[in-house]
């Protein structure tokens, strides 16, 4: 079975990946064997979009800067299962909360550190860099069940004083290939 990707044919889906896999090339010149670094076989499956749709998505490829459709719509897939992970309450997973805070501003400081200090076992580690003279942001890494995360997120948001907060979904991979 063979399809056209960015105009290289790409076959050979049922051979095993070398160790370090990349791009072989073939005897017959137009044939590219595409195999990417994975311990599996690649499987592949065509999906059927409407052309205004498939031009949109080749439009994100090339905004995002992937090298082609699998490889984006890897990506997409992978967010949407981080973000369906994210759904599960028992599930573990790890979160980045991100803040901005004043770091003159009440006792936040303090109550900042006494939070993280109570949540110690979920929270792996915490990224500090002072934007100016005020100015903090923290990136603090979480692990735990999602609604422990979640929990943690809370108690640190509802700090007084926190000018902005973002909580990336990260995940431990291991329910992601
Ligand atoms: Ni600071």
């Amino acid at each position: 079975m063979r399809s056209e990707i960015f105009g290289v044919t790409i076959s050979a889906i049922n051979e095993t990946p070398p160790k370090n896999g990349i791009i072989q090339k073939l005897n017959y010149p137009e044939i590219f064997y595409i195999i990417f670094n994975m311990k599996e076989k690649v499987v592949r499956f065509s999906v059927s979009v409407y052309p205004e749709l498939l031009k949109k998505f080749d439009a994100f490829v090339k905004e995002k800067g992937f090298p082609n459709r699998s490889e984006a719509f890897r990506a997409l897939l992978k967010r949407e299962l981080v973000e369906e992970e994210w759904r599960i309450e028992e599930r573990e997973t790890i979160g980045v909360l991100t803040i901005v805070y004043d770091h003159h501003k009440s006792d936040i400081v303090n109550k900042l550190v006494d939070t993280q200090h109570h949540f110690h076992p979920r929270i792996i580690t915490t990224l500090h860099i002072h934007l100016d003279e005020d100015n903090c942001v923290e990136a603090i890494f979480i692990r735990g069940e999602v609604k422990e995360i979640r929990e943690v997120e809370k108690a640190i948001t509802s700090i007084k004083g926190i000018k902005f907060e973002n909580l990336a979904l990260a995940t431990t991979g291991k329910e992601i290939p």
